[in-house]
Parts: structure tokens; sequence; C-alpha cells
């Protein structure tokens, strides 16, 4: 599939009458249509498998709603919103006003009286949940019977947590009143790298395939699209499953790791009901050292971790380890950073563990 073209019909597209612009696509349309019926069921609304990644699929989403001037209203990138909504990038680009959304970095969540309150005031057009440091969900409701009130959209960022929601957990933007979700496929969504694009709103959706259509995209990726209606079949099966266990995982390392040396924050809350993790960086200052250096330390022990303080359990859970992996590999990020040598642990320990396939 890799390479190929396909281009049905559409009411922007008359293919000289024909119902496909290239010959030989019937079965890589039919692998679309598959993939696009199971996101449907596991997330509702109308859902396309062609955006490149979760930024093109945010660019089709302001392209399709966002008018110069727009108010678009989301959580800044310092409490841990998407860089790309910040003044400067998509924003700017579609030239429209950034608005930050009121953020209480104690219980890192939304303040959603005062988000509401904001969201009735200024109107703006498009107000977006989701962040790329999300910990816990967010009071949906509140937010969309705000957006309702004031005439604006209300999409879901779920770049991060889509592998969550797919598996029932977490929470469900679409069915809680979000109009619109938008999404990464390959964080905790353990898919090809790429994005997807929902909605429930039929003006959305037509303004949608309007700018899929030679503005933001010409050519979807159809191998890619293969692996991901692939991933959402799995998702469909055993994505309850792989949901929870990521869920499990992250509470059990934050607490595996908080009784060392290297604590985690939000412990009083349970510490994530994510993939994510957040390393308290004043536990680490007292050792001398900072999210970087951790990162350069742990990497060069075959343990890979970011340089923003995030530690993630999807692809541990994925791969089946549980409660028992959890201690083991905080006993080792513990020993690394007392400057003892695990490479050798962290490798048979992943040497342990294979992809299962039914
Ligand atoms: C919240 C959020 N949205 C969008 C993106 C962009 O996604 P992609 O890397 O798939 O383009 C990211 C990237 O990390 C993200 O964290």
């Amino acid at each position: 599939m890799a390479g190929r073209y396909t281009l049905r019909s559409n009411e922007h597209i008359s293919n000289n009458g024909a119902s496909n612009s290239y010959g030989g696509t019937r079965y890589m349309d039919e692998v679309e249509q598959r993939g696009e019926e199971c996101a449907a069921k596991l997330f509702g609304g109308r859902v396309s498998l062609k955006p490149l990644s979760g930024h093109i699929a945010s660019l089709l989403m302001f392209a399709s709603v966002v008018r110069p001037g727009d108010g678009v209203m989301a959580i800044s990138s310092e409490n841990g919103g998407y860089d790309g909504y910040g003044p400067g990038y998509i924003t700017e680009l579609f030239s429209a006003r950034f608005l930050e959304m009121p953020f209480d970095r104690i219980s890192w969540n939304i303040r959603t009286e005062e988000t509401a309150q904001s969201i009735r005031k200024n109107r703006p057009r498009l107000v977006i949940l989701g962040q790329s440091f999300i910990l816990f969900p967010y009071d949906i409701k509140a937010v969309s019977d705000a957006c309702a009130d004031s005439g604006s959209l209300l999409a879901y960022d779920a770049s991060h947590v889509l592998g969550l929601i797919a598996g029932g957990r977490f929470q469900q933007p679409l069915k809680e009143g979000c109009d619109i979700m938008i999404g990464s496929t390959h964080k905790s969504f353990p898919g090809p790298q790429g994005g997807i694009f929902a909605t429930a709103d039929d003006d959305v959706w037509k303004s949608f395939v309007k700018n899929t259509t030679w503005r933001i995209i010409d050519n979807a990726h159809w191998n890619r699209i293969a692996a991901l209606a692939q991933a959402l079949e799995e998702m469909r099966r055993y994505g309850r499953g792989y949901a929870s266990r990521i869920q499990r995982n992250s509470k059990s390392l934050g607490k595996y790791l908080s009784a060392g040396r290297l604590k985690c924050m939000f412990g009083e809350k349970g510490y994530s009901m994510s993939h994510q993790l957040r390393m308290d960086p004043s536990a680490l200052a007292s050792m001398d050292m900072n999210f970087g250096s951790v990162s350069e330390i742990l990497e060069s022990n075959d343990i890979i971790v970011d340089t923003t303080g995030r530690l993630g359990t999807s692809e541990v859970s994925r791969l089946g380890m549980g409660d028992r992996e959890m201690r083991a590999i905080a006993g080792m990020i513990g020993e690394a950073l007392e400057g003892k040598k695990v490479r050798g642990k962290a490798n048979k320990l992943r040497r342990g563990f294979k992809l299962q396939y039914a």
C-alpha cells in the first residue's frame, strides 16, 4: 500500500464521473472504511484517519472552524498545554487570539468554574481541552454547558490519552459533550505515527472534508491507515485491559518511585489517572540533578524518559508488564541515580517481554 493513491468522489471532487480518481483502489478503500467504522464505535461521531499527524489534525480543525480574529481558548504550555496552541504557532497562523484557560497547578487540572465564566464572558470560537502533560480527566460537562451558552465549539486534543479513551478509561470526549476530538495515534494509542479527527457536528464534518481536499492534505498514507485500522481493531478487542493496565502501572510506579529518593508529584491524588507521571523537581534539586541530567543518566542505562520531567507507562504496559515490573523499574531508576550501572538489569527485564498477538 505504501506509495499508492486513492481519491474517492465527494462533493468537492467529481472524478469525471468515475467513483475514484485512481484504479486498483478497492481494497485500500475497504480497509479505510472498516478502520473508520471501528474508530466511530470506539469514539463516537464521524471519524477520519487521514490526518498525517496530531498537529496536522489540529491544523485541519483550525482551518475548518476558526476565522481571523476569533478567540481560541486552550491550556498554556506552562501548564502542560500543547506548545502549538500558544502564541506564535497555530493560533497565529490562523490570525486567531489565544486565550489562556484558567488552570490550577496544585490539582493539575483546569479551574472549571473560572473556565466556564471566562468562556461566557469572552465567547471564544473554539475551546480546546487536552495537554501534552495530562494526568487527570476534566469536567467536560461544565465546560460544554458554557460553550453551548456562548456559541463556542468545544474540542478535545486527545493526542496523549487516545489509547485510554479507546479502552473506555479516563474519559469519553465526544460522548460527554465535546464537538470535536483530534489526536495523535502513537502516544498512549499504540498505532502507527499519525493523526485522527472525529466530530459529532455535521457542519464541522462538512468543513473538515473541504479542508482535507487539496488544502491541508492532498493524499493520505494508505500503509499507515491500514496499520491504524489494525490497531483500532486491537483496541476494540483488548483496549479495556490495556488501558486499565496503564492506569494501574502509573499508580504503582509513582508509589514505588516515591518510596525512594526520586519523588513523583500528586501522590495525594494517586499520582495519575493517565499514562504519565511527573517527577518532583525539588527532590531532584536536593540531589543536585534536574530533568535533563536524569534523562541522560537513565538513557546511559537504557531507560528512556524525556527531559521535561514526564515518565510514561504506555510502552511497558503494552508489553504486559505489571506491578512487579514497576517495582523493579523504580528500583533500577533509584540505583542509576545513585551512580550504579543498571543497563544489564534493564535489558534483562525487557528481554523477558514480547508483544503477544492473539
Ligand atoms: C497535546 C498535543 N497535541 C498535538 C501534538 C502534535 O502531535 P503530532 O506529534 O502527532 O503531530 C502533541 C505532540 O506531542 C501534543 O502533545
